[in-house]
Order: structure tokens, then sequence, then C-alpha cells
């Protein structure tokens, strides 16, 4: 048996995260679950958004699936999202993102946005000065090396043709241009039969949204892979069409891309397809990679045969998507 935490969070949260246990059990007997709280519920009860326990429990489990967080404005917030990703270790921040439903005016895409997890912009070391703040972006040979490593290995694994570095290393030439030059260094001694291409992150949204077959793996830095993953949502449907998997040596957890929608939360609206396809991948992770395909197969038969979701003008909520999944997957 796999052991699961399940943090279902705030605002859509919990509804897409349901969801996606219903698919999970209908998938696999050989998953258990435990639940806890993380977010504003978390809060109310123990005064942090994350508790240590929490964190414990995590450890404790074969994985963990996540839906979202509402961001609070308090000064002494601490994002139970970054939390984790640190103390777990979590470097890599997996996102696939595919066309699942032809869309007017949207180009098909299929692309890998490998997104470095741990450091760049993401320090959270911001100082105040009688003019403004400094915040502190850092990059390490040890987090660009790992992460491309990362790249090289998911694309070789996965059949992927095309690793690009997608930087902006004529501005930030010292940092993005280590990240740069560890990419090229990797990929002449790691990238054999792997096409290497590179990309300023602003010409990179652009064609992400005009010519996405352009890209195939994309490896970035933490802040732009942050955005890049929302704008390839986009291109794809919205942001209920972009998993993601926080990865890391020892640990994971999945959760999808978007946060928590306080716009569409408690209508049941809400797209279950980004949390669905995380935990399918959460199913691949932990071996179980023949329930995870037949989970992704069960979700790309529902656009197939025409159906569409409310984000996309359609009838089907998230109640009715889920069960047309459940009955895709023969349940
Ligand atoms: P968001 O991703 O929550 O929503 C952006 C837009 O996309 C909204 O219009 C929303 O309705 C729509 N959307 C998102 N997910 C959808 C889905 N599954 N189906 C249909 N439509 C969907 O981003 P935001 O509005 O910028 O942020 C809201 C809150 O979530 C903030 O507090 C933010 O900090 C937090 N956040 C949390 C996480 C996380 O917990 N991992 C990620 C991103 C944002
Ligand atoms: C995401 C989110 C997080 C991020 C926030 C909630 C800390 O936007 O997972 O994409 O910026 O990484
Ligand atoms: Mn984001």
């Amino acid at each position: 048996m796999k052991k699961v935490c399940v943090l279902p969070g705030d605002g859509i949260g919990p509804e897409v995260i349901e969801c996606a246990v219903k698919v999970l059990n209908a998938a696999s007997d050989q998953l258990e679950f435990v639940q806890a709280d993380i977010g504003q519920a978390e809060y109310r009860k123990s005064g942090t958004h994350l508790s240590r326990d929490t964190l414990d429990l995590m450890k404790s489990c074969d994985s963990s699936l996540f839906g979202a967080v509402t961001t609070s404005s308090s000064p002494d917030y601490e994002s139970p999202v970054l939390r984790f990703r640190k103390e777990l270790n979590l470097y890599v921040n997996l996102r696939p993102v595919k066309t699942l439903v032809h869309l007017p005016q949207r180009p098909p895409l299929d692309v890998v946005i490998v997104r470095e997890n741990s450091e760049g912009m993401y320090t959270q070391q911001e100082q105040y000065d009688d003019k403004g703040v400094t915040t502190l972006r850092r990059v390490t040979r040890e987090a660009s090396d790992r992460i491309v490593r990362y790249a090289i290995d998911y694309a070789r694994k996965n059949g992927r043709r095309k690793v690009t570095c997608v930087h902006k290393a004529n501005v930030l030439r010292a940092s993005d241009g280590l990240f740069l030059s560890i990419f090229r260094e990797l990929m002449s001694s790691e990238g054999s039969g792997l096409e290497a291409s590179e990309q300023l992150v602003d010409s990179a949204a652009m064609k992400l949204v005009t010519d996405p077959a352009e890209f195939d793996v994309i490896v970035t830095l933490n802040l732009y892979g942050d955005i890049l993953s929302d704008v390839a949502a986009g291109v794809a449907g919205g942001l209920g069409f972009a998993p993601s998997g926080n990865l890391g040596p020892k640990y994971s957890v999945f959760e999808p891309a978007h946060g928590s929608a306080p716009d569409i939360a408690g209508k049941g609206i809400a797209n279950p397809t980004a949390a669905i396809l995380a935990a399918a991948l959460m199913l691949r992770h932990i071996g179980l990679p023949k329930e995870g395909q037949a989970v992704e197969r069960a979700v790309s038969e529902f656009y197939s045969s025409g159906h569409l979701t409310s984000d996309l003008g359609g009838r089907h909520g998230s109640v009715s998507f889920t069960e047309h999944v459940l009955k895709n997957l023969g349940r």
C-alpha cells in the first residue's frame, strides 16, 4: 500500500482535491489516505498555516496531494507552500501542460516546464531601508546544476527531443549568466541526442502564446517558471489545465499549479483537470505508472469526446466532470 497525505487547503482547493481523491480511489486499490489542514483552516486552529505535525505527517507518507491556499495579507505571514518546498527539499517543480481541447486562436501545445524550485527570486529575503526595499535573488551553481540535470534526465526518460533554457542573461548577466553557462556545459557533456536551445524569457512568453510548438522541455529559474506555467495553462484553456509536481530526493508534493480562486470558490464550477492530472503524476512518481496513465487517458477522453467544462463555456462543473472521468476509467 502507498500512503498519501491529502491537504485540501482553501477556496477551490478542497473542491478539486475531493474530485482527485475520488479518481485516485477508482484508479488504484493500493492507496490509503491521511488528511491534514493547511492554510486558513489550520491557522484558525493552531496560529500557523502549516504545522510541524503536518510536515512530519507529509514526511511519513509516500507522497502528498495539495489543493491550494489563499495568501494572507498579514505582515508575519509565512507561505505554507514555500515552507513545505523548503522543508522537504523539493527542488524541482515539474509542470507539464498539454492541449486537451482545441480552442479557437489557441495553438496546440505540449510543453514540460522544469522550474527551479528552491532559490532565485524566492529567497524571501527582503530588506527595508529609508528609500525602499532590496530583495535578495540567489542563483547557485549547485541548484542550477541539479535542475538542469533533472531536465536532461526527464527529457531522456520521457522521449522528449529538445531542452530550452529560458533566462534573462542579457540583463542579469552574472546570475542568469551562471544558470545559462551551466545549461550549456551540461547539455554538451550529458545531453547527447537532445537538441539544446536558449530563449530570453520575454520572447519565450510571447512564443508560448503564438508558436508553442517551438518548445518541448523548458528549464528555467524559479519566477520565470512560475509565470510561464500560467501562460502555458492559459494557452491550453486556463489555470484548470496545469498540474504540478514538487520533487526532491526524498519527498514529493503534487498540486494543481493554480491558486485558491476565491472568485469561483463554492460555485461548483472549478475545473478539477489540473488536480486530477497532478494526482496522475503522483501515481507515476510513486510506482503506479499504469494507473497514472489510465487517469490521464480518462481525462483526455472527456475532452476528446466533445464535452466542455464551465471554464471553457461548457456545462460540466466539478462533479459532472469527475463523474465522466470515473466512467471513462471504467468505474
Ligand atoms: P488563481 O489561480 O487562484 O486564479 C486565477 C484565475 O483563474 C481566477 O479567475 C480563477 O477563477 C481561475 N481559475 C484558477 N483555477 C481554476 C480552476 N481549477 N478552474 C477554473 N478556473 C480556475 O490565482 P489568483 O487569483 O492570482 O490567486 C488567488 C489566491 O491563490 C491568492 O491568495 C494567491 O496567493 C493564491 N495562490 C495559491 C497557490 C497555491 O496555493 N499553490 C497558487 C497560486 C495562487
Ligand atoms: C505556484 C504559486 C506559488 C509560487 C505561490 C503560492 C507561493 O503561485 O505554485 O505557482 O509562486 O510558486
Ligand atoms: Mn504560480
